[in-house]
C-alpha cells in the first residue's frame, strides 16, 4: 500500500462547501476522506454526494450503525448507494446484527455493480473508561471488552474494526493480519494533540499494525492542509 493510500482525512464540520474544498484540495495526498454523523445528520446523502462527486477519491461512511438487524441491514442496503470503501457499525449490536451488516453490504454492492463496501466494527468507544463499562452493564477491563467484541465481529464477518493506538499490537496478534484496523488518535510529533489522550504518531501505529490512519485536525486545521497531509505520507514513506 502506497504512504498516501493509508491516511484517511476526518472532515469534522457540518457545512459541505467547505468539505468539498478540503477533500478537493487534498486528492492524491491522501487514501480517502471520512465523514461521519454529524455531516451526515446535517446534509444527508446529497451531501455526501456534493463531496464525492467526480473526485475518485475513496470514501469512509462513519456512521456508527446500532440497531436491531433488520434496520441496520437496510441502513448498509442505503449507504452502499454512496459507494464507500468503509462503513462502520458497533460491535456491541451483537452477532446477528454484525452478520446483517456484512450480507447486505455484500449483497447490495452485487445488485448494484459496485465494489463491496468494508465493514468496520467499533468496539468500546474511546470516551469511556472502565467505571462506564461497569455503569452499562458491559464487563471490563476496557482491554478485554475490546477484544472481546473485536472478535465477536470478525467472527460474523465483519472485516476489521476501529481501535485506538492502544489497541493496535493486541488486536493484530489476536484478530491476525487479514483484519482491517483503521486507527484514529494519530498526531505527527509536529501536530497538537488536541483533546486526544492516547496518541501515536502515523509511523508507530503502521509499525504496531495498523493499515489505515484516520487524521483529522493535525490536516484539516494546518494552515495549509495539503502540505501537512503530503509532510505526514513523506513521514510514512
Ligand atoms: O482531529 P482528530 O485527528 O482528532 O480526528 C479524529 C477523528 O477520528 C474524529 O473524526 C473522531 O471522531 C474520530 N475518532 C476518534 N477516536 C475514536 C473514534 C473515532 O478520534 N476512538
Amino acid at each position: 500500500m502506497k504512504p498516501t493510500d493509508r491516511i484517511f482525512v476526518a472532515i469534522d464540520t457540518p457545512e459541505v462547501a467547505s468539505a468539498r474544498a478540503l477533500a478537493e484540495s487534498l486528492k492524491g495526498l491522501v487514501g480517502g476522506v471520512k465523514l461521519g454523523l454529524e455531516f451526515f445528520v446535517a446534509n444527508g446523502p446529497d451531501g455526501v454526494r456534493a463531496v464525492t462527486a467526480g473526485l475518485d477519491m475513496p470514501l469512509f461512511l462513519d456512521l456508527k450503525l446500532h440497531d436491531i438487524p433488520n434496520t441496520v441491514a437496510g441502513a448498509v442496503r442505503a449507504a452502499v448507494a454512496l459507494r464507500p470503501a468503509f462503513l462502520t457499525v458497533h460491535a456491541s449490536g451483537g452477532p446477528a446484527m454484525l452478520r446483517a451488516a456484512a450480507d447486505a453490504a455484500a449483497e447490495e454492492a452485487v445488485r448494484l455493480g459496485v465494489p463491496r463496501p468494508k465493514v468496520l466494527a467499533v468496539t468500546v468507544l474511546t470516551s469511556l473508561e472502565a467505571a462506564d463499562l461497569d455503569a452499562v452493564g458491559q464487563t471490563g477491563p476496557v482491554a478485554a471488552q475490546v477484544e472481546r467484541l473485536a472478535r465477536l465481529a470478525v467472527g460474523a464477518c465483519v472485516d476489521g474494526v476501529v481501535c485506538s493506538p492502544a489497541e493496535v499490537a493486541g488486536l493484530r496478534s489476536a484478530l491476525g493480519r487479514d483484519a482491517v484496523l483503521m486507527v484514529p488518535g494519530i498526531r505527527p510529533a509536529w501536530a497538537a494533540a488536541n483533546d486526544q489522550k492516547r496518541i501515536m504518531t502515523p509511523g508507530d501505529a503502521i509499525a504496531a499494525g495498523a493499515d489505515h490512519l484516520v487524521i483529522g485536525r493535525p490536516i484539516t486545521g494546518a494552515a495549509d492542509p495539503a502540505a501537512a497531509a503530503r509532510r505526514i505520507a513523506e513521514e510514512l514513506a
